[in-house]
């Protein structure tokens, strides 16, 4: 058989499988024992929910995650997962033989066929602070295109402007569809990247806005393994639902920046940061977490999520200074670590400048505002000559800076540098062999923009070494 025969019949075999697969689960929550959730966009948002969704429910559930990215999808169905996320290849690929997990951008059947449709599609924002909803009123049209008598239940994760969920009855309209083919739930999802599959299995609450008695029920369903380890389900208005999303994100920014700004003060009073973060963090309504200081937040969220609300509120009429600062003192962050090169090595034109870590953190390969972009903009302009290493960015980085050097490990970027600036905190560069470090560089010069490495050490190897926040161990 040629190989273009035999893909041409595996493809329609596949075809057939899929539509008699999809057949067989044509429920409501309510009225069948078989349920169907399709996810529309498998970014990390959706990929994640539909792979833990699929790993929670039982076998009578199916979950499909629909793309219109077909080479995405032909991947997936491969078990090739385009994201770095701890454990979700393994999910995948157990849901995968479960049969309780399906990959299409057949999008119109995927919709015809499910009691629930999730969007989680990307809603990226401008520079002027304004959500781009292209791809989520091209969803929702979709979706219009393809309702069907049964009342269909569509969940909005994709994070919204406030006061979208109330306008989505308005656009569906314009499509001529029944009010009673439909009802909105907008669910908001605090997923980590690097730690998104944990974060689902163990979410601290559920927000549910709905108006709708019926989508509660629904959404119970859907989490009731979640239910029944007594984590808090909140049910309230789509708006509010809405604005718990921006005000999660908004509060975590402002944590940071504080935490960024006290760290700074810390580096001109020789106080020490890591002791004060300690004590700090001890009172219950502070907490210890997010209250590591860095090179400023980056991140598919944090950026996007303060300047939208910040955007939103000034529509409103609404002054939001706090946040106005938190965004400012960010964007002073994210040139802190050139600023302490400088201090330690005035002239940097023509020396090497190695960095480690180029996604916005650890366990990523986001690299969405990672510190790391404008960093590298600037060592180019002042002529330096740049190595660097990441255990998983470097593909998507490769895309932006085409031309600087890109090393197979820490210790190549490292070799023969004048100068290294630690970005993130993955782990193997906290288990760096400081000793070898010391032979490989012409001259001793470490900015660590996460305090990960130890000042003792540095010290015993007369390492030039700068921390944030005056960083004592
Ligand atoms: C964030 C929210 O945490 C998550 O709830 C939401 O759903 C999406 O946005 P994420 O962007 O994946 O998640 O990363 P997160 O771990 O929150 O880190 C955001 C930024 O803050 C990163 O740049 C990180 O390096 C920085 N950070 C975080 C610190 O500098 N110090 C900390 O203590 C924690």
């Amino acid at each position: 058989m040629s190989s273009q025969y035999r893909n041409k019949t595996e493809s329609i075999v596949k075809k057939i499988l899929l539509l008699s697969w999809l057949l067989s689960f044509t429920a409501t929550c309510f009225t069948h024992t078989n349920t169907t959730i399709t996810i529309l966009g498998t970014g990390y948002v959706g990929l994640v929910t539909g792979a833990c969704l699929a790993d929670i429910s039982p076998n009578n559930t199916k979950v499909i995650c629909a793309d219109i990215d077909e080479k995405k999808i032909r991947h997936l169905n491969n078990n090739h997962i385009p994201i770095y996320e701890k454990d979700l290849e393994e999910i995948v690929t157990r849901n995968i033989s479960r049969e309780t997990l399906l990959f299409t951008y057949n999008i119109p059947m995927a919709i015809q066929q499910a009691d629930i449709v999730i969007i989680a599609v990307g809603t990226p924002t401008n520079n002027d602070g304004v959500s781009d909803l292209s791809y989520f009123k091209s969803a929702l049209k979709t979706i219009a295109q393809n309702l069907t008598e049964t009342t269909k239940i569509i969940v909005i994760k994709s994070t919204v402007p406030i006061g979208t969920c109330n306008k989505i009855p308005a656009i569906l309209d314009r499509y001529n569809v029944s009010p009673k083919s439909y009802k909105i739930v907008f669910n908001p999802e605090f997923l980590r990247e690097g730690t998104a599959v944990q974060d689902f299995m163990n979410t601290d609450r559920i927000v549910i806005g709905t108006k709708s008695k019926k989508a509660i029920e629904c959404m119970k369903m859907l989490y009731q393994p979640f239910i029944d380890k007594q984590i808090p389900f909140i049910v309230t208005d789509p708006t509010s639902a809405e604005i718990v999303k921006y005000a999660s994100n908004n509060f975590l920014a402002l944590k940071l920046s504080f935490i960024n700004e006290i760290a700074n003060l810390c580096d001109a009073t020789n106080g020490d940061i890591a002791t004060i973060t300690q004590a700090v963090g001890l009172d219950p309504r502070i907490n210890p977490h997010f209250l590591q200081p860095g090179p400023g937040f980056g991140g598919s969220c944090l950026p996007k999520d303060t300047l939208a609300l910040t955007t939103i509120a000034k529509k409103y009429k609404v002054p939001l200074q706090t946040i106005d600062a938190a965004i400012k003192a960010n964007k002073y962050q994210k040139k802190l670590s050139l600023k302490k090169l400088k201090t330690i090595m005035p002239n940097i034109e023509g020396k090497t400048v190695a960095i480690l870590g180029l996604a916005f953190k650890a366990d990523t390969d986001d690299i969405r505002y990672s510190p790391a972009i404008p960093l590298i903009k600037k060592l180019v302009k002042q002529k330096t000559k740049i190595k660097v290493y990441d255990p998983a960015a470097m593909e998507n980085m490769k895309h932006i800076f085409p031309d600087i050097t890109y090393c197979s490990t820490s210790y190549d970027a490292i070799k023969e540098s004048d100068a290294l600036i630690i970005l993130t905190d993955w782990q193997e560069f906290k288990q760096l062999d400081i000793e070898k470090i010391s032979t490989l560089m012409s001259e001793k010069i470490i900015v660590d923009m996460r305090n990960i490495l130890s000042t003792k050490e540095m010290n015993t190897f007369l390492f030039r070494y700068a921390t944030i926040g005056n960083h004592q161990y």
